[in-house]
């Protein structure tokens, strides 16, 4: 272990009686010591019978304030007080030694993870020390800070162990006493001790190695410097691990990527091994910025906390996040793994080199690194067209989200451990990458481009606050001439990540003069918000436009502003003095996350113009997305008739892409959830009319033979063939059953196209479909599997059978088919037959489900629940089952915001919308 020599301060000792210490109790470390340098030693135990690290850690910090204490974060670590110790300074000055045989006097503060050194003398500004701490733990065994993992030999059945760390967000403290808040970067040495079977990783190439001083065996591997970086991207691993490839990108640096898979998964066809390097090249190309480091190893650890984690140099991932099993997982499954993986890779720039004060900016780099991700698989894998469907997907989650009450800004507040994990929410992510697509759109690609290369140049290595991007985002915009100099972007873009919500943009066009008058309020779904004054909430709205006459949908800049505060109505020139009878539109591309309402005339010119012009009249399709969405939106607060919303589905008729497709179905079907006898039929013939359009267009399902649909196509054959059976279009059901004969138990087909058929053969079959399909759910041991099958025995309409089914995952004793519980009783929440049924399951069951799951995983449960509730007793009824269950706390007020939404829908829309309805079947 380290050795420390030419002590300094002896001991550490109490300058006040004990128990008079003030503890430090502020949620930020105090900012008197600068740590510099880690120098850590850990020494790994792993086999069968002991698993558990020893280390040391020497700090080189530097004093910025005099002090005589030192704070820094240590949690489940016992650390060897006899062994503190505390050198350098300037010995000159003749301060009093401090008595050797004194207690130390430590102090803990638990909310904080704090380890407070009360010293007998003073730090000297502007003195550099060195202090070192011995330490030891156990692995931790939920995958936070230095953890065991393991998988199973295929061959022997034998167990083997490994060793692996998780550290962000506040984790690393579990593994060494560190400065644990991502502001202090220091430069680290790791060197790791562990048996010579093992291999050692850290984040830098080894440098060298040589034997344990008394250990057997057992040998310490220094590795290189790590440049100055936060604590929570340290990484090590000691493992077993063979490595599948290794792979030289042509990145600046000729990076060599190594990757480290269970032998198991080596014969999986696995495309993340060729894609980590490609990613990394088209970043450095995009950024205009060399990745720093020379190696990358990629570990597929077989647990892992998040499904990934991008530490310098070696990036771990969930094994199931990044080895697809081909012929067993959905397409989807392998998208969402190539994007995981360019969203680590855009981490090596936005977060690793530039990385947030604090955590309530978490966004700063969870917002790039999402919204490049889509940009790197749109160049690179341009063949599924994915940047665009996570695009649709994000404004479709914003919408509906933050049309709610609890929305909370993306940039807040956070102290605590459990208020800083907690903001690891696909909320942040998703608002985050829209706020960066907005930038882009509203600076255009060479401003926008010039803004994030000498952002990343400027803070490389360094420390940000969202000021810092937006001071960026400024100066570039006004060097292109984009803003005028005068034009404030901070104060704008505050307005979108200071607060949750968005705007509803009302636009009035005189048709007389050419002018528009604008407006804005918060849009809120639920009524007793809406009356709320203007001035509560406001944005600074970018206006971009569009005329029919002119229908440039590329040029996204805004043409102007609507300010915040919002006094008054503003109004607006359109130029040219447009034709009285030419479409105005909004926000073109939904560049920004707002919703626009138009007077009626505008309105009906839409309409007119998808429903007839060649091409939609160049509509984008992201606004032709918007333009339901917002007509449902409208009948849902009473604004607008329902009928306007039915007369822009007309054009459907004509549309062929997904978006547009995939939205109308999510917005009825959500309302099909409401409804029931008379009305609900209706809405059953109206969907089976609409869909029959789209099942018309596509090959018979029992035709399909070849996996050689290719992404693209297999989400819109997926959709139409899932909706179509629902709402028994045609022939579907029929084919459906003959593909199953035809293929039971065989993997020749598309997966996803065989789980829709299952979902089927299992909802028209009796007790024997059911218990073929549930033995073979039994009898498999592979995940994506089992999640295939769970989906489909949801489809079941035989309670006692789905019962038996749900009974059996929750009982469980595995993770993974517990969690197919949530698979199998959502289906059933969103189809027909055992919607009731299954809610009652749910919450019969709440406290066992309280223990086995995930708030967020609850919360998508009992949002997908809530979703088919609307009456007063069933509020009260989730309040009475769920009350005094603690993971259900917050999800349950999310729900009962629903189903209270739900209510005031019953009473103030449902006749409205059935008449408009009416019209049209
Ligand atoms: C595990 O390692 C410890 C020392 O770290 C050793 O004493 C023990 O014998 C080992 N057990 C086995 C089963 O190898
Ligand atoms: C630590 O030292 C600083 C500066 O000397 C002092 O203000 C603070 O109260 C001390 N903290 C504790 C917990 O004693
Ligand atoms: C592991 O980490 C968790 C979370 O910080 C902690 O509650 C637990 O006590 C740790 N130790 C073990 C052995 O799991
Ligand atoms: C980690 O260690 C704990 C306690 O020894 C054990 O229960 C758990 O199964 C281990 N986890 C893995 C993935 O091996
Ligand atoms: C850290 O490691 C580098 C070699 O990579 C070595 O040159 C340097 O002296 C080490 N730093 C410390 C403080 O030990
Ligand atoms: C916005 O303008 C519309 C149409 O002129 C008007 O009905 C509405 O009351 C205005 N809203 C506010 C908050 O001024
Ligand atoms: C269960 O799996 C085994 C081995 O994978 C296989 O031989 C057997 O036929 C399977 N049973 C069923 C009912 O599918
Ligand atoms: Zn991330």
């Amino acid at each position: 272990m380290l050795g420390s020599t030419a002590i300094y301060c002896l001991a550490l000792i109490p300058l006040l009686p004990s128990g008079s210490l003030a503890v430090y109790d502020h949620y930020r470390l105090p900012s008197s010591l600068e740590p510099q340098h880690y120098d850590l030693r850990i020494l790994t135990h792993l086999n069968a019978t002991d698993r558990r690290f020893e280390g040391a850690v020497r700090i080189d910090l530097r004093v910025l304030q005099s002090t005589r204490n030192i704070t820094l974060h240590a949690r489940n670590l016992r650390i060897d007080k006899s062994r503190i110790s505390l050198t350098g300074g300037s010995t000159a000055r003749g301060e009093r030694h401090c008595p050797s045989d004194s207690d130390i006097e430590i102090e803990l503060n638990e909310v904080y993870d704090y380890y407070t050194l009360h010293l007998c003398r003073e730090l000297q500004l502007g003195q550099s020390y060195q202090l070192t701490m011995h330490f030891e733990s156990s692995l931790n065994a939920t995958e936070s800070g230095y953890y065991n993992s393991s998988y199973t030999g295929a061959a022997t059945k034998e167990k083997h162990y490994m060793a692996v760390t998780q550290f962000s967000p506040t984790f690393a403290r579990q593994a060494f006493p560190c400065f644990d808040e991502p502001t202090w970067k220091a430069t680290v040495n790791v060197t790791l001790g562990y048996h010579k079977s093992y291999t050692g990783l850290s984040n830098m190439p080894i440098h060298k190695c040589h034997k344990h001083e008394s250990l057997p065996d057992y040998i310490w591997c220094e590795h290189e410097q790590l440049l100055r970086t936060s604590t929570y991207l340290v990484a090590y691993a000691v493992h077993d691990l063979p490595n599948a490839a290794t792979v030289q990108s042509d990145t600046k640096n000729r990076v060599i990527f190594r990757n480290w898979l269970q032998p198991m998964a080596l014969q999986q066809g696995n495309a993340s091994i060729e894609m980590g390097p490609k990613v990394l090249g088209y970043f450095e190309d995009l950024f205009r910025l060399d990745f720093p480091l020379r190696k990358i190893d990629q570990f597929a650890a077989p647990t892992h906390r998040f499904k990934a984690m991008e530490n310098w140099g070696l990036v771990t991932f969930r094994e199931s996040n990044f080895v697809h099993i081909e012929g067993v997982e959905q397409e989807e499954a392998k998208v969402l793994k190539a994007k995981t993986l360019a969203h680590e890779y855009a981490h090596q720039w936005f977060g690793n080199s530039v990385t947030m004060k604090w955590w309530n900016d978490l966004w700063l780099k969870e917002g790039p690194a999402t919204y490049f991700a889509y940009l790197a698989l749109d160049a690179l894998r341009p063949d599924l067209g994915r940047g665009e469907r996570f695009i649709g997907k994000d404004l479709e989650h914003f919408f509906d989200r933050d049309s709610a009450r609890s929305v909370r800004a993306i940039s807040r507040e956070v102290q605590d451990p459990a208020q800083i994990l907690g903001q690891f929410t696909k909320y942040v992510y998703e608002k985050g990458a829209l706020i960066m697509r907005m930038l882009h759109k509203l600076l255009g690609e060479e401003a926008f481009f010039l803004a994030i290369r000498s952002y990343l140049s400027k803070h490389s290595l360094g420390t940000v606050e969202q000021a810092d991007l937006w001071q960026s985002m400024q100066e570039a915009a006004v060097q292109q001439k984009v803003l005028s100099s005068d034009f404030n972007l901070g104060r704008a873009m505050d307005t979108w990540t200071l607060q949750g919500g968005y705007p509803l943009v009302t636009a009035v066009r005189d048709y007389e003069t050419g002018w528009v008058s604008l407006n804005q309020t918060r849009f809120y779904l639920e009524k007793g918000l809406r009356q709320v004054t203007a001035t509560d909430h406001c944005w600074w709205v970018p206006l971009s436009f569009v005329l029919q006459s002119h229908p440039d949908f590329e040029q996204t800049r805004p043409q102007s502003w609507l300010e915040c505060p919002a006094t008054t109505t503003q109004a607006l020139q359109l130029p040219n003095g447009p034709a009285r009878n030419e479409w105005f539109i909004l926000n073109v591309q939904v560049s920004a996350i707002y919703r626009v309402n138009y007077d009626e005339h505008n309105w009906r010119m839409i309409i007119s113009s998808l429903q007839n012009d060649p091409n939609f009249g160049g509509i984008h399709v992201y606004n032709r997305v918007q333009l339901m969405d917002d007509l449902m939106a409208l009948g849902a607060v009473k604004l607008l008739s329902y009928d306007w919303a039915f007369d822009l589905f007309e054009y459907l008729h004509r549309e062929e892409e997904l978006l547009p497709w995939e939205r109308s179905i999510t917005l009825l079907n959500r309302i099909g959830m409401l409804l029931s006898g008379r009305q609900a039929k209706e809405l059953k013939a109206y969907m089976a009319k609409l869909l029959s359009l789209l099942y018309r267009r596509l090959p018979k399902l029992g035709a399909i033979t070849s996996r050689s649909v290719t992404g693209r196509d297999m989400s819109l054959m997926r959709l139409t063939y899932t909706q179509a059976c629902r709402y028994r279009v045609d022939d579907c059901i029929d084919q459906a059953k003959q593909l199953v004969m035809r293929h039971l138990n065989t993997l020749e087909l598309p997966v996803d196209i065989y789980e829709v058929a299952n979902c089927i053969a299992i909802e028209q079959g009796g007790e024997a479909e059911f218990q073929q399909l549930l033995q073979l759910f039994r009898n498999t041991t592979n995940v994506a599997q089992q999640e295939v099958w769970a989906s489909a025995l949801g489809c079941s309409r035989n309670i006692s059978l789905l019962a038996e089914f749900l009974d059996y995952t929750l009982q469980s004793e595995t993770k993974e088919t517990t969690d197919c519980y949530l698979l199998a009783v959502e289906t059933a929440l969103t189809r027909e037959h055992l919607v009731v049924e299954a809610a009652n399951h749910v919450l019969s069951h709440a406290k066992r489900l309280n223990e086995k799951f995930k708030k967020r995983q609850l919360t998508r449960l009992l949002l997908t629940l809530a979703g088919n509730l609307h009456r007063p007793e069933d509020s009260d009824r989730l309040r009475e089952q769920l009350k005094d269950l603690k993971q259900f706390e917050e999800p349950l007020q999310k729900a009962l915001d629903v189903v209270k939404v739900n209510q005031q829908w019953q009473g103030d829309c449902s006749v409205d919308f059935s008449q408009a309805l009416g019209k049209h079947i």
